[in-house]
């Protein structure tokens, strides 16, 4: 990566000229004052939304220091609002109400609809009225494991409004990652779809859900509502109506017959037979500022994930605020966030962001290489999309195909392209701005976590000269530090350490649902005083920020981070297998992927089809996405003497490289050797 010597890309006239913020100096003196009086800072924005009762009394509280006391995060304490009452009536109010919220763009080309925000609120109100009906109070966790629709939208508002805490489930997890999460919250509701196609592939969503809520009824927990949203499967009627033939594709608009799925009666309820003769109003529930508002699971490094748990006020302002400045979105443009709602970028930057500035954006049900590698940009065009936030994954592997997939389509309403994580490679940074971009966009490369609920290290388009693969600056509120492993301030230009922060924003979560003793030892223990990224960084001559990537043994796979502890996990059920040690290796697409080593137990011979196995037991216990690349037999491990698994050099071994540094701590220097010679072929 760089040195701070790259090419400078200052802003072009045609962004900077109308944005909110329009020069490098005005982003100075506005984060001047962000950093040395937070609660004005954030108290003058707090000003455009709606509240109850206002923000009085201290507008910030907060502990970062764990030898001073347990870590607490406190904005605007006291304060009473809604975040779906501001994203939703706040905006009808203004006139907003025939503006549409959402386009919908199916999997199929063919497929599109769309809702303006007063036809949205009266679905989230009726959906609000349902979840009363069947019993949720505020506080209750609900469980969301749903495709890219318009439902999807609507259920998570309508928690929001009554005050339950939604947990969505990305809905490409496996069941067991699903039961995890569900037993985890103890949620007692789920909603999901019946099933959805992703690209060419049929998914039964609601197959998986079924098995889920087995496994938790084994573990003596009840899931007592299903409620199923019917995107695909037929109803008694298209049925009797519709000779289809079980063996084409399904017609745009036009349910699978393929899709046959089990229906538990007593505990699931379809969502259009719920929904009916339900009232659209529906008063908001007048929400504490501390309250949850969500909890959404992230990896965390034992293996167990963490449901990170956000609340309603900070993350309220801290999404809009963010959302503003760095897309600089003004109002009429169309904006367009491929993340699924399922990870955090969807949730503030598909969901909440996006609405509370009265945004027009689109819900994508399908992949970008269906029906070809050319169906973002021609999304782009249909919807003339002004603002465009993607992943370097999704980048690399359209980059791969002939220009002319994108230059066939009109760009022309293009100006700001976001990135969003993992750290974005030169070569696809400037693919993204020369080609996609034709030279006339800003690049906002954001670097933020499930945890910081909002970017917190980025450049804004009218302000800031970007260097490709650098995310630039802190954004307003963000005091980035880089620490050497004694906990000191690094000031030396381009010498890499742990990216810390030094004070809360608004949008940091505020625990690890049910266990904040895990929230302080994972974020807080390692440096007192600051919150810790776990991921390493460095600042350039010029102060840009280089995000490095991990430094601790998480993995990022197309920007999905896995943790290696739980992916060894997978791979030890299996009844042949002794020890895991799975580590990151480098991948031209994915970014990052990972290599496992397996040792196998006495009497067990390695072999091809067991390493496939292997790879698929990983796939169905966490999801595909999580699907290792590399299986490879390891008769034993490296290890020191004290029995600790000495992963620096596993790395090494997996890249075949033989520099592999100290190894004087190893108990079996011969292991090395062993391993190198087991390499698979395609490694
Ligand atoms: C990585 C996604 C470099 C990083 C919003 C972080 C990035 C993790 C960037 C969080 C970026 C995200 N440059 N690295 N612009 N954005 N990351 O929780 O390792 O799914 O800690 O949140 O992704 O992933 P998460």
């Amino acid at each position: 990566m760089d040195n701070g010597h790259s090419d400078l890309y200052p802003p072009l006239e045609r962004i900077h000229r109308d944005a909110h913020v329009s020069s490098f100096e005005q982003y100075k003196e506005m984060y001047q004052r962000s950093i040395e009086d937070p609660a004005g800072f954030w108290d003058e924005i707090s000003k455009q939304f709606f509240w109850k009762s206002p923000p009085t009394g201290e507008f910030l509280q907060y502990n970062f220091d764990c030898n001073k006391g347990p870590i607490s995060i406190k904005w605007m304490d006291g304060a009473q609002t809604n975040i779906c009452y501001n994203a939703l009536d706040r905006n009808i109010d203004r006139g907003m109400g025939d503006k549409i919220a959402f386009y919908w763009e199916g999997n199929n080309p063919n497929d599109q609809g769309s809702i303006t925000f007063k036809k949205l609120l009266e679905e989230v109100c009726k959906f609000s009225n349902v979840l009363k009906k069947i019993g949720i109070k505020k506080g209750d966790r609900i469980a969301i494991y749903m495709p890219m629709i318009l439902e999807l939208i609507v259920a998570m508002l309508a928690c929001a409004r009554i005050g339950a805490v939604h947990s969505i489930i990305f809905a490409g997890y496996s069941s067991d990652s699903l039961a995890g999460r569900i037993l985890d919250a103890k949620c007692h509701i789920v909603i999901t779809a019946d099933g959805v196609w992703r690209g060419a592939k049929l998914l039964n969503v609601k197959k998986i859900v079924d098995d889920a809520v087995d496994i938790c009824t084994k573990s003596s927990h009840e899931v007592r509502t299903c409620v199923v949203v019917r995107h695909l499967s037929p109803s008694e009627e298209d049925v009797s109506n519709l000779k289809h033939d079980e063996n084409t594709e399904p017609p745009a608009s036009r349910p699978s017959l393929k899709l046959k799925i089990n229906w538990h009666d007593g505990r699931d309820v379809w969502w259009h037979d719920i929904m009916t003769g339900q009232s659209p109003e529906c008063e908001a529930e007048w929400m504490m500022a501390e309250d949850p508002l969500f909890m959404l699971y992230t990896s965390g490094s034992t293996g167990k994930p963490k449901g990170v748990l956000h609340t309603v006020a900070g993350y309220m302002l801290y999404s809009a605020t963010t959302f503003k400045f760095v897309f600089d979105y003004h109002p009429g443009e169309v904006y367009w966030c491929t993340a699924d709602v399922g990870w955090i970028t969807g949730h503030t930057y598909t969901c909440y962001g996006p609405l509370n500035n009265g945004a027009t954006g689109i819900i994508f049900e399908g992949v970008p290489f269906f029906p070809d590698a050319g169906r973002f940009w021609a999304i782009i065009e249909k919807y003339k999309v002004a603002k465009f936030y993607t992943a370097p994954t999704a980048i690399r592997a359209l980059m791969k195909y002939d220009d002319s997939f994108v230059t066939k389509y009109d760009r022309s309403t293009l100006k700001v392209l976001g990135t969003v994580g993992e750290p974005i490679n030169p070569e696809a940074w400037l693919w993204y701005y020369n080609v996609v971009g034709n030279k006339q966009c800003a690049i906002v490369d954001t670097f933020w976590q499930t945890e910081t609920g909002g970017h917190v290290i980025t450049p804004l388009p009218g302000a800031t000269t970007t260097k490709p693969g650098s995310a630039t600056f802190p954004f307003f509120g963000v005091v980035p530090v880089i620490l050497d492993e004694e906990g000191r301030e690094i000031t030396e230009p381009n010498k890499e350490g742990y990216l810390v922060f030094k004070q809360p924003w608004p949008g940091i979560m505020r625990t690890v649902y049910g266990n904040h003793e895990r929230f302080e030892t994972t974020y807080f223990k390692k440096f007192p005083g600051y919150y810790c990224t776990g991921d390493g960084g460095k600042k350039d001559s010029d102060g840009y920020i280089w995000v490095t990537g991990r430094i601790d043994d998480m993995v990022n796979v197309s920007g999905h981070l896995l943790s290696t502890a739980e992916i060894e996990s997978a791979l030890v059920e299996h009844h042949k297998v002794a020890e895991a040690a799975v580590v990151s290796h480098p991948h031209k697409i994915k970014g990052e992927c990972t290599y496992c080593f397996v040792t196998l137990k006495e009497g067990e011979t390695f072999s091809e089809e067991l390493g496939s196995e292997l790879k698929t037991k990983v796939r169905t216990k966490i999801g595909p996405f999580a699907m290792p690349d590399f299986v490879q037999n390891a008769p034993s491990l490296p290890k020191t003497r004290s029995g600790k698994i000495m992963r620096r050099i596993l790395r090494k071994i997996a890249v075949g490289d033989r520099d592999v540094g100290d190894i004087t701590t190893l108990a079996d220097e011969t292991v090395i050797e062993s391993l190198f010679n087991l390499r698979p072929d395609d490694a």
